[in-house]
């Protein structure tokens, strides 16, 4: 793996972030805020809010000791505290309260602790991917301004870390080709499309009273996922332009774009 390139992204992606206005005038229906303030409470403490470190028994095969992996880990969970901050001005903004605990948040961290690192690290990426269907429906059909741009900027980030789990994934040989890719792919499919429902079962509520629908963010959701999987083929198989990753019709339709 380039860890050089990764450390550079990081040192990179710190600078021009244009802070969000969060004192411009806010006219949000108070119906609307209601619905909207729990999930952006639950995500501040969900997104960077928690440990800003991975938590796994065995953590520490993957990044022990000083070495450029622990800095990239570093790097990627303090941007991960970075979301929590401007999560945190948002709620502030709307009038929320910064939670501290919530048994969503609470289940995450348990299943986290009590998986390997390997598992962890799976955790980690689905969450970043539906959670970046979640935020691309908050951007488009957000009410407020400042909101809309702390999405935008939230979703530059997590663009980065879903490429740098590209890359981990790639460089440890994790082909999604072949029968046990197939099985792989399965498992991660399974397991994506699981925690997208978890997440519309806390949250649903939110992106529909701004307009998003649950077929949209599983749509969001679907790309999302069938992305991931075609750009670790991609990476795997820089020179075959006719991979085809498996896509179980049902899960995802195949886009022209993504062959
Ligand atoms: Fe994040
Ligand atoms: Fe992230």
């Amino acid at each position: 793996m380039n860890y050089t390139k990764w450390i550079a992204h990081f040192e990179r992606n710190r600078k021009d972030r244009p802070e969000p206005d969060w004192s411009a005038p806010m006219s949000i229906c108070p119906k609307i805020l209601a619905a909207m303030l729990p999930s952006l409470e639950q995500f501040r403490l969900g997104d960077g809010g928690g440990p800003a470190c991975l938590i796994a028994h065995d953590a520490d095969r993957f990044c022990g000791g000083a070495t450029p992996m622990r800095t990239i880990v570093d790097l990627w969970f303090a941007e991960e505290a970075g979301h929590a901050r401007l999560l945190g001005c948002a709620v502030e903004r709307f009038g929320g309260r910064r939670i501290t605990s919530h048994w969503s948040f609470t289940a995450f961290c348990l299943c986290r602790r009590a998986v390997g690192v390997r598992c962890e690290l799976q955790v980690l990426l689905l969450t970043e991917l539906v959670s970046t269907a979640y935020y691309r429906l908050l951007r488009r059909h957000s009410p407020d301004a400042p909101l809309a741009t702390m999405c935008a900027l939230i979703l530059r980030d997590e663009g980065g870390h879903v490429a740098f789990h590209r890359d981990r994934l790639a460089s440890a040989g994790r082909s999604p080709l072949g029968l046990g890719g197939a099985l792989w792919q399965a498992q991660f499919w399974l397991c994506g499309l699981a925690a997208a429902t978890v997440l519309w079962t806390s949250h649903g509520r939110c992106l529909g009273a701004i307009g998003g629908s649950r077929s949209e963010y599983f749509q969001e959701v679907r790309h999302e996922l069938g992305r991931f999987v075609l750009s670790l083929c991609r990476a795997l198989e820089p020179n075959s332009g006719s991979v085809r990753p498996i896509q179980p019709a049902y899960f995802v339709p195949v886009r022209k774009e993504m062959i």
